[in-house]
């Protein structure tokens, strides 16, 4: 084989390993959600009776997780419910919507407080003032033997 020959087989074979190198991870990386994506499943856990929220007052309640889904490191989660009228409950996500520092509700104000970088929600969980740019985040619910119960999978799983 003659050395001119040689030379073009060689960068042939040099940028076609170049292109395999390059191209087959981003063709992974394009397509690889197509197939890694599964829809989360349910998780509904009780946060108390119906009975035991009245009606416009908002509670704290620490709910516990399961094991298998959250792993050992995160036992307990801390949600906000109330009751605005005596057919509907609302339950929010502590986490704040900026970062994801906890929230702290006020009672005289009916405000939650966040206290990294001032964000203010109100009772709703609307924002009222800070850098977040979305409301508070609102699990489903629903009433199941008398007994209020949230989906932990139905807000993001570090909220
Ligand atoms: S984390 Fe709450 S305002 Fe930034």
């Amino acid at each position: 084989m003659e050395r001119r020959s040689m030379m073009k087989w060689l960068v042939r074979c040099i940028g076609l390993a170049t292109a395999a190198m390059v191209g087959i991870p981003a063709l992974i990386a394009g397509i690889s959600p197509v197939w890694m994506y599964r829809p989360r499943r349910n998780v509904w856990r009780s946060i108390g009776p119906l009975d035991d929220f009245p009606i416009g007052e908002m509670r704290k309640i620490i709910v516990s997780l399961p094991e298998e889904e959250w792993g050992r490191a995160l036992r307990e989660k801390a949600v906000y419910a109330w009751r605005p009228s005596a057919e509907e409950a609302v339950v929010y996500s502590r986490s704040c919507t900026d970062l994801g520092c906890p929230l702290t509700f006020d009672p005289g104000s009916q405000c939650f407080f966040c206290p990294c970088h001032g964000g203010i929600f109100d009772k709703n969980g609307k924002r009222m003032a800070g850098p977040p740019n979305r409301p508070m985040y609102r699990f489903a619910i629903r009433i199941a033997g008398g007994e209020i119960e949230i989906d932990l999978n139905s807000v993001p799983p570090m909220a």
